[in-house]
């Protein structure tokens, strides 16, 4: 059996107990080093565990897919939620496989940033960049979400479009400067890395470990206004 597992964002206290069993039974673990290092304190002293980078991914998941073949029970740990800016990397395990894998969800880092944002899903749209290919569709999707009225968090693609190319585009696509925006680059602290407009944001750097909140210029109505 091999499973894709979804772990942190950054942090065991956001591994689901399911996922952490899974973690601690597998004869497997694997991932790349950043999320192996999250789940390393649920370990246990026989397990192999097979770290990679982007560079090795393709050839470690061979190896980690010849294990499984062999009767291995794999567990191949993902960053956040697989369902969000993890698909390529599944796409990845699943051909090395040759068949569709089980997949268990975690908690993903746009979940931690619509809590700590006190944004809900209902009015806010979640886009990552962090993808290979054509950024194009999710460019234009961007824009029509912010001019439809919602909020948008948003995972950028490091190096060539980060934060401050976000922001360009929008600006230059129609955007209002005034929209509030949020950037946090680590999701267990308290505050944001840095506030301001979207006008403001171009130009600003910010690590590979970034996502926004940009909020729609006007909240929407709760539903609940004059209730008694
Ligand atoms: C390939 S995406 C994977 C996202 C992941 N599947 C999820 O659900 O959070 C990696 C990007 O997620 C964002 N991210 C993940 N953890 C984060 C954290 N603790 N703080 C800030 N951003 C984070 C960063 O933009 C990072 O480059």
């Amino acid at each position: 059996m091999l499973t894709c597992v979804g772990a942190g964002p950054g942090h065991l206290d956001f591994l689901t107990r399911r996922g952490a069993e899974l973690v601690s039974n597998a004869d497997v673990v694997a991932g790349f080093d950043a999320v192996v290092d999250v789940v390393r304190p649920l370990l246990l002293g026989d397990q192999q565990v097979v770290t990679m980078g982007y560079r090795d991914q393709v050839a470690k998941l061979a190896e980690v897919a010849a294990l499984h073949h062999a009767g291995k029970t794999c567990v191949v740990v993902f960053m956040g939620d697989i369902h969000f800016s993890g698909f390529q990397f599944l796409e990845r395990v699943e051909t090395a496989c040759g068949h569709p894998v089980e997949t268990v969800p975690g908690i993903s880092s746009a979940q931690m940033l619509a809590s700590k944002g006190r944004v809900c899903f209902d009015e806010t749209t979640f886009l990552t960049f962090h993808r290979r290919g054509d950024l194009t569709p999710f460019k234009t999707h961007l824009r029509d979400v912010l001019h439809a009225g919602r909020n948008a968090i948003v995972i950028p693609r490091p190096w060539d479009f980060m934060p401050k190319d976000v922001a360009a585009y929008l600006l230059t696509h129609g955007a209002n400067p005034a929209h509030k925006v949020e950037v946090w680059e680590n999701l267990s602290r308290a505050e944001a890395e840095w506030t301001g407009t979207l006008a403001e944001l171009e130009g600003r750097d910010f690590s590979d470990m970034s996502i926004l909140l940009i909020r729609a210029l006007m909240p929407m109505l709760t539903g609940l206004e004059g209730e008694a």
